[in-house]
């Protein structure tokens, strides 16, 4: 489902922005012209890749705990083979929003 994310003049140029939305913590990358967005929790140990650093010639975000890099573009891991890849999500930016498609989480009912 599509969900509106922020205005792309909330995103600075290569700074990633944390939002939240479906209970889903989202990092939102803006560099140029392009928008990507990754779900915010390393896949390796649950780092805040929100509070990574961006290179933006290469489009890869480097997670600030044990610096491992991945991809804007798909969220593959550059850094290390056979790491898992960190989740990303199709952008949409329309006018001065930016949307991104976010699955809603399954919940257990108990
Ligand atoms: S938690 Fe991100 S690289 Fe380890």
């Amino acid at each position: 489902m599509s969900e509106f994310l922020c205005k792309i003049t909330e995103i600075s140029e290569a700074e990633p922005k944390l939002v939240r939305v479906q209970g889903q913590r989202i990092v939102v990358v803006r560099v140029g012209a392009s928008v990507y967005a990754l779900e915010a929790s390393c896949p390796h140990y649950a780092g805040p890749l929100n509070e990574g650093s961006v290179c933006a010639d290469r489009l890869e975000i480097t997670c600030p705990w044990h610096r491992f890099r991945f991809s804007l573009r798909d969220g593959s891991c550059v850094a290390a083979t056979k790491r898992p890849a960190a989740k990303t999500f199709a952008v949409v930016v329309n006018g001065d929003d930016v949307f991104a498609d976010i699955p809603v989480k399954e919940t257990e009912d108990r």
